[in-house]
């Protein structure tokens, strides 16, 4: 029998009953994938691990508390057997060799009818591979092939365009905080596969570079907008391009709906009858104190955030932000936008309760190899920012949180 290859097959297993002897790693490894394909699994073991017993606690699969007894493969159209007693999966084996039901073994591939092979899935692909030949099965090599491949459908580097089916419109990207490395598996995809890159100021303009000469790349900063508002203009350029039947990517820095505009987007093109995606991104307020070692909460010291704009002075009329509210907080305040206006912002947060010597942190352009943390207090920080010529992009954190984290060494 090993001189044959294997003859690859893609069980369909929902609603048919799959038994599985043993509820060690193995089961754990391999019940996600059986639970996805709907498997109606059955459990026999004494003991399982504490996740392979949440699954059968929450009704996923029924388990049977005993050892495997002859007749347990009855009415199965499929086994994993996985138990530590080898003589079990033997005789277990045995039975479904004379059960005419197939069969994976863990201890021992060779007496197995069937072997699992490393899978994974993106976006309607399902990557199966078994290294057979010639030296045997090699698993490790087979999870790297899968890897590589899965990889390449993900950030769009294996691809077969002429089968692609694009999908028009506008795909709104969260293309997070700067560093080309914390996008989304999505959002980079959905960029491999654009016609137009709409793109921003912030953001991982360094992915820009990285996309085929045919991709036109808009800089939004610079669409020209004569009678239009800059948005309404970076609005029309969307729908005009989808309408010319082209895969659009608007790349936003950090997540669309965070100070991103992006529901005006979404709402303009909706407007215009144009499909429209949207990925979330990782948001610069969380993600770029996280760079610099500071978390946004932290156990007995921050039990809230809040993700605030610093765009207008606490006194202006256009503000919605209730900075007195905010002043009797406890927790972390993350402050976008506000380079500016960060003197005015501590005046009116000291003024309403909070303690002048309240840390600071201000971190500047974050992820990006030009990141560059100062920190000061509510009591210093005006100063700090002109003395230290901290410029936006910046985020600007002020609670306990800024002071942890004195002994951590963060690496990105
Ligand atoms: C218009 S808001 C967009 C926020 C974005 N949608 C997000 O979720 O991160 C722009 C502000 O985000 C902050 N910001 C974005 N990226 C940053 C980065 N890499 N480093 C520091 N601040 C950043 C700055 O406060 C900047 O002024």
């Amino acid at each position: 029998m090993a001189d044959h290859p294997v003859y690859p097959v893609g069980l369909r297993l929902a609603g048919r009953r799959v038994v599985v002897l043993g509820g060690g790693q193995v089961a754990q490894r391999r019940l996600p994938a059986l639970l996805a394909a709907g498997a109606d699994i059955v459990l026999v073991s004494p003991s399982a691990t504490p996740s392979v017993e949440a699954m059968a606690t929450s009704g996923e699969i029924h388990w049977e508390r005993r050892r495997y007894a002859e007749g347990d493969l009855a009415g199965a159209w499929y086994a994993l057997i996985a138990t530590t007693d080898p003589e079990a999966n033997t005789r277990a084996s045995a039975e479904a060799e004379r059960s005419r039901v197939w069969c994976v073994r863990a201890d021992d591939a060779h007496a197995a009818t069937a072997w699992t092979p490393a899978t994974g899935r993106s976006e309607g692909v399902t990557v199966a591979v078994l290294t057979t030949e010639p030296e045997g099965r090699d698993p490790r090599r087979s999870a790297a092939l899968r890897d590589a491949i899965v990889e390449g459908l993900r950030d769009g580097t294996l691809s077969a365009p002429q089968h692609r089916t694009r999908v028009p419109g506008v795909a709104l990207v969260g293309g997070g905080p700067g560093d080309p490395d914390l996008i989304t598996v999505r959002g980079r995809r959905l960029l491999a596969e654009a016609d137009v890159v709409v793109a921003d100021r912030l953001g991982p303009r360094d992915l820009l570079a990285e996309l085929p000469p045919h991709v036109e790349v808009i800089d939004a900063a610079k669409i020209p907008y004569g009678r239009f508002m800059a948005q309404e203009a970076i609005n029309a350029a969307l729908i005009e391009h989808a309408r010319a039947g082209r895969a659009v990517v608007r790349l936003k820095g950090g997540d669309p709906f965070v100070f991103g505009r992006g529901m005006e987007e979404a709402e303009a093109l909706a407007e215009a009858g144009i499909p429209c995606t949207v990925v979330p991104g990782i948001s610069s307020s969380i993600s770029v104190p996280g760079a610099v070692g500071i978390p946004v909460t932290h156990r007995g010291v921050a039990h809230e955030f809040a993700v605030v704009s610093g765009h207008v002075a606490p006194d202006d009329d256009r503000s919605l932000v209730d900075w007195p509210a905010l002043a009797r907080l406890r927790g972390t305040l993350v402050v976008l936008m506000g380079v500016d206006k960060i003197g005015a912002i501590a005046q009116t947060l000291v003024a309403n309760g909070r303690e002048p010597h309240t840390p600071v942190a201000l971190i500047q352009e974050g992820t990006t190899a030009a990141q560059r943390r100062v920190d000061a207090t509510l009591a210093t920080v005006a100063d700090t920012v002109v003395a230290e010529g901290i410029r936006p992009p910046a985020v600007i954190v002020i609670g306990e949180v800024v002071a942890l984290g004195g002994t951590l060494r963060t690496t990105s």
